[in-house]
């Protein structure tokens, strides 16, 4: 499988960092094309104190702590709209934006394709691919929760980055992990159960 995953400048790196990881050890992942918006790379560096300015191939897998000449994650520059991920023609399973700001929805909804991320995604939607966009803000504003319908609309999986505390986390690890597993459920993408509501029983237990 081959997918692109975008990071944008919403607060929540994490979440990019975790989905990176558990795709890559996922197994059926053979190609990530991974594109950065320069707020992404301010975030990150807030957040978790990394420096992915000038990121290329080698540094992202120093960061996923893969082989650093492993050819699973491709780099894309943000301008670089001639990239694979810009073509329809190119095959590929879908596209997920982790942590999707509001300036990078509002872009995707309103179609305009000024950098890779928004021509990607634009790109997703018109070949009926799937389209997973993780938006972080609060509150949200009539644009937002309108931009988000648009989207919803027009075949974007909405999928917010809103943590759950049925399975009880422990860790921030634990509470970013179930939200980043329903992101791997989009695509079909095994990942470890352990967050899945099992049900209950009608006394409880
Ligand atoms: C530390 C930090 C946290 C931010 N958090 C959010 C956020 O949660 N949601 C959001 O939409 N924008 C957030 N922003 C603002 C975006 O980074 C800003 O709107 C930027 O222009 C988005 O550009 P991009 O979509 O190209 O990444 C944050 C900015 C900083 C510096």
């Amino acid at each position: 499988m081959e997918l692109t995953v975008a990071i944008t400048g919403a607060s929540g790196s994490i979440y990019a960092h975790r989905t990176l990881l558990h795709l890559a050890a996922s197994g059926v992942v053979e190609r990530i094309n991974l594109i950065m918006s320069e707020s992404a790379q301010v975030v990150a560096r807030v957040e978790l104190g990394v420096d992915l300015r000038e990121a290329d191939s080698a540094r992202i897998n120093e960061w996923l702590k893969l082989p650093l000449d492993s050819k699973l994650v491709r780099f894309h520059r943000l301008d670089n709209l001639a990239a694979t991920p810009a073509s329809g023609s190119h095959l590929q399973a879908g596209m997920i934006v982790v942590p999707c700001s509001m300036g990078t929805l509002g872009a995707i909804a309103s179609g305009a394709c000024t950098n890779l991320i928004h021509r990607a995604a634009d790109v997703t939607l018109k070949e009926g691919r799937k389209l997973v966009l993780v938006p972080r803000e609060s509150p949200y504003n009539a644009i937002h929760l309108e931009n988000m319908l648009r989207l919803a609309h027009a075949g974007a999986r909405i999928l917010p980055a809103s943590p759950a505390f049925y399975h009880r986390p422990q860790t921030i690890e634990e509470m970013v992990d179930h939200l980043t597993f329903r992101i791997l459920d989009q695509f079909g993408v095994p990942h470890s159960q352990a967050s899945r509501w099992k049900g209950e029983t009608n006394s409880g237990q």
